[in-house]
């Protein structure tokens, strides 16, 4: 199932009159800055988890064998690190087109360091969107991952690419980990 979420984040004006706001990656956009951005900087964001329990039938699988990649779930007291980059508005679009299944724009606190955050923006896609396949058991997601391939290439690229992005970064991500090394015994 997919969810086309173009029309409702087009309606989203929080930061049409800004000059430049800041947008936080978590997933692809960590390692996969295909668009236009200002300034970049590693940042986290408090009281959400990655997990890959989003489905892709569009860029990692197809609609009938779907690929899975990240969202983030509600979790209290924990840090989810990635990428901020500085955008202007005139982005929003092309973003939106690259997360439009099941993805909406979503205001949140962005820390750079430990005393001070700036309201930005992140795609999440939330346990209601059509495309969201939830938890499963670890093996299965690896599964599910390595069989799965879609126009923007095979699915266990994507996890592959963001583990090695995360390592960059200095960041340990136990989810992340263990589905790389289940699909990538090597590591
Ligand atoms: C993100 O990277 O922040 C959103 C999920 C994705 O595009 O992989």
């Amino acid at each position: 199932m997919t969810f086309d979420t173009r029309g409702h984040n087009g309606r989203m004006t929080h930061f049409d009159q800004h000059d430049s706001f800041w947008l936080f990656g978590y997933g692809s956009l960590i390692w996969k800055a295909d668009f236009a951005y200002l300034e970049r900087k590693p940042a986290w964001i408090f009281d959400w988890s990655r997990r890959f329990w989003q489905g892709s039938h569009d860029h990692r699988g197809t609609p009938s064998a779907p690929g899975r990649v990240v969202t983030l779930v509600s979790e209290r007291g924990a840090r989810c690190d990635g990428m901020a980059y500085r955008i202007t508005p005139a982005v929003l679009a092309q973003l939106d087109v690259r997360e439009k299944n099941g993805y909406l724009r979503e205001l949140v606190p962005i820390h750079f360091t430990a005393t001070s955050a700036v309201e930005g923006l992140i795609y999440l896609a939330t346990p209601d969107n059509a495309a969201f396949l939830g938890e499963a058991p670890l093996v299965q997601m690896a599964e599910q991952i390595a069989k799965a391939h879609g126009p923007s290439g095979d699915n266990s690229e994507y996890l592959l690419n963001l583990e090695r992005a995360l390592h960059e970064l200095g960041v340990s991500d136990q989810h992340v980990s263990a589905l790389a090394s289940l699909i990538n015994p090597a590591k």
